[in-house]
């Protein structure tokens, strides 16, 4: 169940008995970690109200082609891209004919013609109409494109008839469906990471800060929920939107950032990508400073030490595996072992940052990751993509620790 995790799915209801079960499905589906979007027939209407599923989904139920307010929110083309797949359940006999034929009279079947992601439905009807010959050409119409189908079980029907043609349990629907993904290098785990600087006011308008640009830090985020990961990422100051399937907490000041990773701890996996303030001014003027009128003086600004994040995680009782970057302009590699052994981490990204090109606030970077063994394993300069996608790909292989 584990692989539904941040999947998108559209759950199509239609109209037959069992439609009173899609409640639970979605209940089973977001207990797993799917996000979901429930869509019904008009006929599906007359067996369960809208709003219950609005509840349990969390999300307006979509229903109409037509309507334009309902188009301008997520209209049948953005619902049909957003969707990992589409899960239809319960599908009728008239649903499985509507598919089988390729017709677009309604918003489900508009959306299963313009949808890329995989379809599966969970047929449900009387036994006699399973068997008839008609749906049973649909239904081989429908398994040549690739359509999966889920059941249907045998037993006692709402009807009185004994056969095949019940909706399959929710449970067993949600299994279905979660076999359908493949698992992700990190499907299971819970990586959270720190991006971009943090800022150290000296008063209402000015502060201590750093060019980071969170770049390396929100790829890492995007790389690790590729993989499968639930990620949390504590965004300093930083001007980029949040990926994808990504929990995102924003903070200001070393002390807030500290804050959010301790609150968003048990982790399986840290990855401290910040550019955290080393010092901050021992206080915050409440009011504007003022130059002295008439003097040529400079001023002095007393700073004390922030807290260290990343020795504070590696170092907890609840230790994530521990990753730091080490961002420096000459002996790169001896500084960024020093801070491997010095706060104690599994895995230490040497950084250069001597060169605009890479490092601060640009596309690129070129790093070099040392393990506990002090093994170097070099990454040559290329898009913080990529490198991302690498960097989660080496972690992955070197985790061996329960997931939280
Ligand atoms: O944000 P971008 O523009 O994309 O740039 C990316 C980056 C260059 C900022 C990033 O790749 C990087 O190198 N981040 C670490 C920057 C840094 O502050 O390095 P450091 O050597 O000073 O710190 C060592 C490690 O300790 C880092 O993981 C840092 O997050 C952590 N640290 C440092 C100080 C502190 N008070 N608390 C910490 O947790």
């Amino acid at each position: 169940m584990q692989r539904l995790f941040n999947k998108q799915v559209v759950l199509g209801v239609s109209g037959g008995i069992a439609a009173y079960k899609s409640a639970e499905l979605v209940r089973r589906l977001r207990d797993a970690g799917a996000e979901v979007r429930v869509v019904m027939t008009q006929a599906a209407r007359e067996f369960i109200t809208p709003l219950t599923l609005q509840a349990l989904s969390g999300h307006p139920v979509h229903g109409d082609l037509l309507d334009p307010a309902a188009e301008a929110a997520m209209g049948h083309i953005e619902l049909a891209r957003w969707a990992d797949m589409v899960l239809i359940a319960p599908a009728t006999a008239d649903l499985m004919a509507r598919l089988a034929q390729g017709r677009g009279d309604d918003l489900l079947t508009t959306l299963v013609l313009a949808t890329d992601a995989p379809v599966a439905i969970a047929p449900a009807m009387n036994q006699a109409m399973w068997r008839d010959q008609a749906t049973q050409a649909n239904l081989a119409t429908l398994m040549s494109r690739d359509v999966r189908v889920f059941g249907p079980a045998a037993g006692q029907q709402a009807c009185g008839d004994v056969g095949p043609g019940r909706m399959l349990e929710p449970a067993d629907i949600a299994a279905r469906a979660a076999e359908c993904f493949e698992r992700g290098v990190l499907t299971g785990r819970h990586v959270l990471i720190n991006a971009g600087p943090t800022r150290e006011a000296i008063d209402p308008v000015r502060y201590i800060s750093n060019h980071s640009s969170g770049k390396m830090g929100f790829a890492l985020a995007t790389a690790a929920a590729e993989a499968g990961a639930r990620v949390t990422l504590i965004a300093g100051p930083v001007n980029l939107p949040t990926p994808l399937r990504v929990q995102r907490v924003d903070v200001t000041s070393a002390e807030e950032m500290l804050g959010a990773c301790l609150a968003a701890l048990p982790a399986d996996i840290f990855i401290a990508s910040a550019a955290i303030a080393d010092y901050r001014p021992a206080r915050c003027a409440e009011t504007k400073l003022k130059k002295k009128s008439g003097s040529e003086e400079g001023m002095t600004l007393e700073l004390v030490r922030n807290p260290d994040i990343l020795a504070t995680l590696a170092n907890h009782p609840q230790r994530p595996w521990s990753v730091g970057f080490a961002a420096e302009t000459n002996d790169v590699t001896a500084y960024a072992k020093d801070k491997l052994v010095r706060k104690n981490l599994d895995l230490i990204i040497a950084n250069d940052v001597s060169s605009p090109s890479i490092g601060f606030n640009s596309d690129d970077n070129a790093v070099t990751l040392i393990d506990r063994s002090l093994q170097q394993h070099a990454l040559p300069q290329a898009s913080k993509q990529k490198l991302a996608r690498q960097i989660i790909t080496f972690i992955a292989q070197r985790i061996d620790i329960p997931s939280h």
